[in-house]
């Protein structure tokens, strides 16, 4: 909890269709201050759709989100200022340089000594020599890097991080996950993390809500996971098994008529 006891974020019944399809189907759970939440699911489950009505980019059709312990919809850009956000997919400024691109960033952010504070996170992610560098230039990873630099530019609160190091080679992923607990840490930043890299999950999270077809099917620890999904006696986490046990059973679910099963994979188990 944050000092006068309010979740960091808060959703509530959370519904989002694209037309006739719902993605996102009646999903609470809340991230107090300093935790970090993994987010997991199979391939379309309606984790980044979940995320995109975090960040207000896409309008849902029912529930209530509070960020701080604010309505988002009447709050947003207030609530904004304190949230930032990364993803593998995130096309940053094409033709400029990662310096620029930064700095772009930075005014939108209103970051204080924005040069000081872009140079430290470069350096931070091992970037410095790329500053000057086109952002189209980058390696996938590279960009990555520039990418979850750019999402702390803000000294963000809450941080909704969306496969952040899913083109990040071993070494620099291992680094990044230390960085993060670092910052967690002494910044006591809430952070929501996807990713379907269950090594990380299970070094970064404090607890995890999994999901599929757009609803909650589990939560917990990720040992409390193990242990109720896989082996009571279990001594440690072991969310690979538990995302595997968790994806079939509910690919089950859909075939017997409670789900869509559509976006999973048909496996015969
Ligand atoms: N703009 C859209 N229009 C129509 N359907 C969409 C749209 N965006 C997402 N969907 C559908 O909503 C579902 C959830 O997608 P989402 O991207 O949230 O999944 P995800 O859990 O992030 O998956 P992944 O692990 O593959 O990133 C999918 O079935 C997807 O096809
Ligand atoms: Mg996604």
């Amino acid at each position: 909890m944050s000092k006068n006891n309010v979740p960091v974020l808060e959703v509530k019944n959370l519904v989002k269709k694209f037309k006739n399809f719902v993605a996102v189907d009646n999903i609470s759970f809340s991230i107090e201050e300093g935790e970090i939440l993994g987010f997991l699911g199979p391939n379309g489950a309606g984790k980044s759709t979940t995320i995109n009505c975090f960040l207000g980019v896409i309008k849902p059709d029912g529930g209530e989100i509070k960020i701080f312990g604010k309505g988002l919809i009447k709050n947003r850009s207030e609530i904004m200022q304190k949230v930032n956000y990364c993803s593998a997919e995130y096309h940053m400024p094409w033709n400029l340089s990662v310096y620029e691109s930064l700095l772009v960033y930075s005014t939108l952010y209103q970051v204080g000594s924005a040069k000081k504070r872009i140079l430290e996170l470069l350096e931070l992610f091992d970037v410095s020599d790329l500053r000057n560098k086109r952002i189209r230039e980058l390696s996938f990873g590279q960009r990555a890097r520039v990418s979850i630099a750019k999402s702390l530019l803000n000294h963000p609160r809450l941080l909704l991080l969306d496969e952040p190091m899913a083109s990040m080679d071993p070494d620099v992923v291992d680094r990044g996950i230390r960085l993060i607990k670092k910052i967690q840490k002494e910044e006591k930043i809430s952070i929501l993390y996807t990713s379907h890299n269950m090594w990380e999950i299970e070094q970064v999270a404090d607890k995890v809500v999994f999901i599929n077809h757009g609803k909650v099917i589990a939560q917990g620890t990720p040992l409390e996971l193990t242990q109720q999904e896989l082996k009571l006696e279990a001594k440690e986490p072991n969310l690979r098994e538990v995302f595997i046990h968790l994806s079939r059973r509910s690919l089950k679910e859909g075939i017997e008529g409670k789900g869509n099963p559509s976006t999973s994979l048909r496996v015969k188990s």
